[in-house]
């Protein structure tokens, strides 16, 4: 089996958009899919600013610019993933959303030996792979945001996972991305979102409890610890809807009280302020 070079994305919010951008820009062929055409032209807009973004700065030139963006192909049919050898699912951290785009995929993917993954960050891969009929080629790759910037990848086999397929999926994200893996177990949360999340969920327990206000806790671990940005305002970059499902995930593997989302968090959600994405949550963007 080759070197990757077809790769799909499905999903192109905050992370698929990442993801299929660094994909490009490593010379790679994408296919990302989207609902309709409207998600498809905003994740076409938000690729489109990453990379002027990174032009900008002297990162990178027009014309492998350019030339990246005609290596992009957003769609809104998942069927035109069936040619792909290896596809990373980012759609909504719903673990029913999930399976059914993973029963999806295993019906479309004509290449047996293709690399089903997901950028789920806390559910369960061994529960999206019993959604297939080849549960040895799912396997996790959690990329982390902003995907261009962060460097890291956690790699998270399931139980059945192949060896082939934790081989492939490595090389696609160290050799071909360049990006700098750890490995996980198959757990809610797997490294990274395990320590992350509680202090994230402690932070807006601390402002719900009018403790502190939140430029107070933002700027205590901003100044205090030097940590790029405070926990209220990553909150906000994440997607609020986002880490309540991880802390849902979390909390129905574990059952640590410290891992349920607090009333505040989710009273957000109910009310659209998802942060960042939908122009307000803690802060106003
Ligand atoms: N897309 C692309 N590039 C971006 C970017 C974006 N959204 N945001 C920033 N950048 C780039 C900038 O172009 C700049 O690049 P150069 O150094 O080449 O100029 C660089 O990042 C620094 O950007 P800025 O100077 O504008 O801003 P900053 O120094 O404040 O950094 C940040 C912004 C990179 C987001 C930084 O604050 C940071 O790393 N924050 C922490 C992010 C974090 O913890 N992410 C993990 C979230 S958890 C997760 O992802 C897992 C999960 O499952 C929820
Ligand atoms: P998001 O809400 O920004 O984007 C999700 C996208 O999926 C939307 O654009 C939506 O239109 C699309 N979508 C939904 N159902 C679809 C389907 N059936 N087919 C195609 N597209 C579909 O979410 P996000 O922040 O990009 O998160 C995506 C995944 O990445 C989640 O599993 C999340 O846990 C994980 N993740 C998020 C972060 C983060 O910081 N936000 C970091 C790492 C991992």
């Amino acid at each position: 089996m080759g070197q990757i070079q077809r790769v799909g994305v499905v999903g192109g919010g905050l992370m698929g958009s990442g993801i299929a951008e660094v994909s490009v820009r490593a010379g790679l062929d994408v296919v990302l899919s989207e609902i309709d055409e409207d998600a498809a032209a905003a994740a076409r807009a938000r690729i489109r600013k990453s990379m002027d973004r990174a032009v900008g700065n002297g990162k990178l030139d027009e014309a492998t610019r350019d030339s990246a963006l005609e290596r992009l192909n957003i769609t809104t049919r998942l069927a035109d993933q069936a040619d792909r050898q290896l596809v990373v699912e980012a759609v909504a951290e719903n673990p029913e959303v999930k399976t059914s785009v993973f029963a999806e995929l295993d019906r479309i993917v004509t290449d047996r030996d293709a690399v089903l993954a997901s950028n789920t960050s806390s559910i369960p891969i061994a529960k999206l792979a019993g959604a297939t009929e080849r549960p040895g080629s799912v396997i996790g790759i959690h990329f982390f945001n902003p995907v261009p910037v962060l460097k890291l990848v956690e790699l998270v086999p399931s139980l059945v996972t192949t060896e082939e397929t934790v081989r492939r999926a490595g090389e696609f994200a160290t050799e071909q991305l360049g990006k700098q893996p750890i490995r996980a177990q198959d757990r809610a949360g797997f490294v990274v979102n395990a320590l992350l999340v509680p202090y994230l969920l402690s932070a807006v327990r601390m402002y719900e409890s009018g403790f502190a206000s939140a430029e107070d806790i933002d700027n205590g671990m901003v100044l205090g610890c030097a940590h790029p940005m405070g926990p209220l305002t990553l909150a906000d970059m994440v997607g609020l809807d986002t880490v309540v499902a991880i802390a849902d995930s979390m909390h129905a593997e574990y059952g640590d009280p410290g891992y349920a989302a607090p009333p505040l968090l989710r009273r957000m959600v109910d009310a659209g302020l998802l942060g960042k994405k939908s122009g307000k949550g803690f802060y106003q963007y």
